[in-house]
């Protein structure tokens, strides 16, 4: 889809889109347009009983009087006040549905803010445009057979302020953003006979392109370091595992205040649960067991494409967690490279082994000023939040609160849950320094954040358990079924908001 900007002029072809405030009060474009059409939009609210100009409505008029546009779209904008960049956004996705829904090709978006509004006319605009790119991704590389009328239709949307050159600027860091989620979801979409320890690793290394500096760290490598925790998840499977360090030094002299910020991602890219095998239903879904190195290497692709002001090193540990005659048994000791010892009782339980290791290296090495981890960790924080929140633990208020600020600010929403010394207690192992599960299903969101938790030194640490977030099975106003990149622009917005430098 190519997206532009333009001083607003009345509309000559496609569909043509306008705000509509709450209590219907139509926006000054939106009057603009009534008249021209000789009143097509008063004519279309009075007979709209039920369309109050809320937050997500929309109202089309097909085939308007005097005017050259195939419809009108009215798009409700909700309260003028309470119009911030989250609602334009989202304004721009579920028009974006609309539109590719109705086989417009071409569409001019007009916006309006008002006055007192918590966004500019060119902040406005460029969210809409995001919003409308974010929706319109698609991953149908392996449909050979789709009829047009399957696919999405819209190829040029327009957005017209009279802020336009503003617009255009403001639109720059927003096309990059769209760019990074789009690479993740497709890693993240990738099937497991794509993507896979070596694959995920190479195109980690495309990175190089932009700038960040990239180590892969293969098996021999691993083993000289000692990670027996990773490496034990990895020993069951044919394909050969892979840690990809990813640096990007964008603070300039003097470096960042206090080492880099660091990202741990799990790399899990099938988890078939290993000997502790998982029912076959639904066993397909573990192909983005690897979501969290994706949001990863998204976010680092991000920060260089936009030469991010701030150093930042992302760590990545990726396996294939799989069954066969040299995989690890249930009951297995394994040294991770801290030194500690770990009883693995449940095999299944292997994102925790391969972030230990992952985590571990990543302070030792970098001394970073802050760690944050994501991982599609567990199934009990699907049963906790469900679909609308990932899991946060911090060891860290203050990163917690920016945290949960951030997402906020992006539509991408953390709740924090406890971490404490009694749960801690539920991974104390009879043979080993740790057990890798606590005792049966209780709480296990959180036994598996205090495990992570023991491999952390005094450094601020969040960990994000993401397993009800990295994939969705419903649309949404940004987020299309399916990968969601969950992450990229939450740690986005928390770069950019508290740790670049001006
Ligand atoms: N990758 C899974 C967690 C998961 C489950 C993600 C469902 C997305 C959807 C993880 O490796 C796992 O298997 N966790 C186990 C832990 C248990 C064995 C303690 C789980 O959640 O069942
Ligand atoms: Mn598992
Ligand atoms: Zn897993």
């Amino acid at each position: 889809m190519k997206i532009s900007f333009a001083e607003p002029a009345l509309p000559h072809s496609g569909a043509a889109a306008v705000g509509i405030w709450e209590e219907r009060v139509l926006t000054p474009a939106g009057r603009r347009l009534d008249e021209a059409s000789g009143g097509a939009i008063t004519r279309a609210l009075a007979a709209a009983a039920r369309f109050s100009g809320k937050k997500g409505e929309l109202l089309p008029i097909v085939a308007p009087a005097n005017l050259a546009v195939t419809r009108i779209v009215l798009a409700g904008l909700g309260k003028p006040d309470k119009t911030d960049a989250r609602v334009y956004e989202e304004l721009g996705g579920t028009l974006a549905a609309h539109l590719n829904g109705a086989g417009e090709t071409e569409a001019t978006v007009f916006v309006d803010v008002a006055d007192g509004a918590p966004i500019d006319a060119a902040g406005a605009a460029a969210e809409i445009a995001l919003g409308a790119q974010l929706r319109s991704y698609r991953f149908d590389k392996y449909k050979t057979k789709q009829k047009p009328e399957q696919k999405p239709s819209l190829t040029r949307l327009t957005v017209s302020t009279d802020a336009s050159g503003a617009a255009k600027r403001a639109w720059r860091p927003l096309e990059k953003t769209a760019e990074a989620v789009f690479f993740t979801r497709d890693l993240v979409s990738e099937p497991a006979n794509v993507i896979y320890p070596e694959t995920l690793a190479e195109q980690a290394q495309a990175l190089e392109e932009l700038g960040v500096a990239i180590e892969i760290l293969d098996e021999k490598a691993m083993r000289k370091l000692g990670m027996g925790a990773l490496l034990g998840v990895a020993q069951g499977s044919a394909r050969p595992p892979r840690l990809v360090v990813m640096e990007w030094h964008g603070a300039g002299m003097g470096g960042g205040n206090g080492g880099p910020l660091a990202f741990i991602g799990k790399g899990v890219t099938f988890d078939t649960g290993g000997i502790s095998i998982k029912p076959a239903a639904g066993m397909g879904e573990m192909k983005w067991d690897m979501a969290g190195s994706a949001v990863v290497i998204g976010l680092m692709r991000l920060l260089a494409a936009r030469k991010a002001k701030v150093d930042a090193v992302g760590v990545v540990g990726l396996v294939e967690n799989m069954p066969s005659g040299t995989a690890q048994r249930p009951g297995d000791i394994v040294t991770s490279m801290s030194g500690q010892t770990i009883e693995v009782l449940n095999t299944d339980a292997e994102g925790r082994l391969v972030l230990a290791d992952a985590m571990w290296y990543c302070q030792d090495r970098f001394k970073p000023r802050l760690m944050i981890d994501l991982a599609t960790l567990t199934g009990a924080v699907v049963v906790a939040l469900g679909h609308h929140r990932a899991g946060l633990f911090a060891n860290d208020d203050e990163l917690a609160v920016r945290l949960t600020e951030a997402g906020k600010a992006v539509g991408e929403e953390v709740w924090r849950l406890p971490l404490a010394d009694s749960y801690d207690r539920d991974i104390d192992s009879d043979a080993a320094d740790v057990k890798n599960i606590g005792g049966g299903r209780a709480a296990g969101s959180i036994t598996a954040a205090q495990f992570l938790q023991r491999f952390v030194n005094k450094v601020p640490w969040a960990h994000l358990d993401i397993a009800g977030m990295a994939w969705s099975s419903k649309d949404a106003a940004t987020v299309p079924k399916g990968a969601t990149a969950f992450g990229v622009r939450l740690l986005q917005r928390l770069v950019a908001q508290y740790y670049e430098k001006d």
